[in-house]
């Protein structure tokens, strides 16, 4: 059955490697594209990946696991550049790819402007050759977001296979062709989660994944990070306007639960960023100085506030909950509560929702299931973490505890974040959306 289904996609492949440029305009029947996403428990904190498929030379088709980060500058993941682009040339298991050569205008524009900087990586020089040609190749500075060490990759043209999707079901496969992604070496990828051989670039770069559908999808990213690590469960992110529907709402669009409060830019940075004036706690606000910045991170795990305004939302927080017992504290969380357990069942705390608010008058209302993590058996923290008490860094930034079960929108068309606070409240999940591959001439096997 597997290999029936490598087949179908190695056809499926040839067909479309045919007609690259064309397929890659044009989309029938949908403008929206998915992929699945999955949540990682075996790093130092939770992490989310996106699974996608890899496609070399038509020959070979791997699912791949890139982690999903809303700041890097563009995509690298574990390849290798070759020129010579004969497949049996490719050793076993690894996947193969063309690199950019330095004497292309977009190895010095990545270079110059979209590349890792810090004064700890080496120079960026064109001395790198490759086997099979007289080329120099263009290698360009990575950073692994753990570890903050640099490596050196190099510029690559790739090609990503995702799904269009109506919304309801992923439909037939569609090439992301010639795109520039860079190859890092295995050794770049220490302290990702394990299965996780890339990272995703979501941010405002032109050099970030939605830049490279072209008129096949608008430039609107949607992303759903689900709760649980079950991988037969996985969360969705879609490029593209919808709409998305998630069980059973099965006639539903979600994104009519959506509100929007403007993206703010910051210079030297391609990260996402949004206007927080309060943070509310059952009715009384805790002000957030109007040069404090928020930003969102898919990286870190939980909301980091700077010490002074970290301090006072724990004070109103223990102020609202002195009802519950507490806990002895759980690194890295301060407020810690006891649960209690009866009859083997968990009985959930019942906390105060907290209100972002923001800029323009809307609140994103963070629910028990995105302030509240249960730590131990019988003990749940306040899932929000002292930033310290430096200005040079962002005051705010909301990680993605608080992104779970919710649906979060990156609109680059419109510069607007969506929100749609927590799905559970509407009765389904981020883990709801129907993966089931639709077309009838060929399943993918997502
Ligand atoms: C690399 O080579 C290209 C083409 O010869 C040239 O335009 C570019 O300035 C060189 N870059 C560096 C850093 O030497
Ligand atoms: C730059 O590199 C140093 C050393 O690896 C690291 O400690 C620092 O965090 C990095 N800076 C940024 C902004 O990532
Ligand atoms: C890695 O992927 C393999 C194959 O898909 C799977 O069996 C294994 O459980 C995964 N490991 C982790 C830690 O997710
Ligand atoms: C998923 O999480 C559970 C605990 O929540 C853990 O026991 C299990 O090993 C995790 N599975 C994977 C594949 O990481
Ligand atoms: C994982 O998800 C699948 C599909 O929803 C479900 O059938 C299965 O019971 C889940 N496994 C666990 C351990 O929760
Ligand atoms: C923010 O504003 C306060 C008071 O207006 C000032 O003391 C502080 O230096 C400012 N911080 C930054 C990072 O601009
Ligand atoms: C716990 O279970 C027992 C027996 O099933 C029942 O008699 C008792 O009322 C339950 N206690 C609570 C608090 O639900
Ligand atoms: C998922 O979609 C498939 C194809 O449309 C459908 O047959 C199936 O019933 C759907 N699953 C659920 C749980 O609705
Ligand atoms: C299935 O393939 C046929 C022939 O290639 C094509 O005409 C038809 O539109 C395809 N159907 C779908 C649903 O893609």
């Amino acid at each position: 059955m597997l290999l029936l289904l490598q087949t179908l996609v190695l056809l499926l492949a040839l067909i479309i490697s045919q007609e690259h440029e064309s397929i890659a305009q044009y989309v029938p029947p949908y403008t929206t594209m998915v992929s699945p996403v999955h949540k990682h428990t075996d790093a130092a904190t939770p992490l989310y990946s996106v699974q996608i498929d890899t496609l070399w030379e038509i020959t070979r088709i791997t699912h791949t696991n890139f982690l999903i980060d809303i700041d890097a500058p563009f995509i690298w993941h574990d390849c290798i550049p070759q020129w010579n682009k004969h497949p049996l040339t490719c050793p076993m298991f690894r996947l193969c790819v063309s690199p950019v050569s330095c004497e292309q205008s977009q190895c010095t524009k990545v270079r110059n402007s979209y590349s890792y900087k810090n004064r700890s990586c080496p120079p960026e020089t064109n001395t790198s050759r490759l086997p099979g040609s007289g080329s120099c190749s263009c290698p360009i500075n990575v950073m692994n977001p753990f570890t903050k060490s640099c490596s050196q990759a190099l510029l690559n043209y790739d090609n990503l296979i995702v799904s269009t999707t109506n919304g309801r079901n992923p439909f037939s496969a569609f090439v992301v062709s010639t795109l520039n992604a860079a190859c890092a070496p295995s050794s770049s990828f220490k302290l990702f989660p394990a299965n996780v051989t890339g990272v995703m670039a979501l941010s405002s770069s032109p050099y970030a994944f939605q830049t490279f559908f072209n008129q096949a999808a608008k430039r609107i990213l949607a992303l759903c990070l689900p709760s649980s690590n079950n991988s037969s469960a996985p969360g969705a992110l879609f490029y593209g306007d919808g709409p998305y529907y998630f069980l059973p709402h099965s006639n539903f669009d979600i994104t009519r639960f959506l509100s929007y409060t403007p993206l703010l830019k910051h210079p030297d940075s391609f990260g996402y960023f949004i206007g927080i004036n309060a943070i509310v706690i059952k009715g009384r606000s805790i002000e957030i100085p109007m040069n404090a910045t928020t930003r969102l991170s898919t990286t870190k795990a939980y909301t980091t506030l700077r010490t002074d305004i970290y301090t006072r939302v724990v004070k109103r927080f223990s102020k609202v909950t002195k009802r519950i017992p507490l806990a002895k504290p759980v690194a890295p969380f301060s407020l810690c509560f006891r649960t209690l357990i009866t009859n083997g069942t968990r009985v959930g705390l019942k906390v105060p929702d907290i209100g972002f608010s923001l800029q323009d008058g809307k609140t994103w209302t963070v629910s028990t299931a995105n302030s509240i993590k249960q730590v131990k058996k019988h003990v749940a923290c306040l899932a929000f973490v002292d930033g310290g008490a430096t200005s040079d860094e962002d005051a705010i930034v909301i990680g993605t505890f608080q992104f779970e079960d919710n649906l979060v929108v990156f609109d680059l068309e419109n510069l607007r974040f969506g929100f749609s606070s927590s799905l559970l409240r509407r009765q389904t999940s981020c883990a709801n959306f129907n993966f089931t591959n639709i077309n009838t001439n060929r399943s993918l096997g997502y």
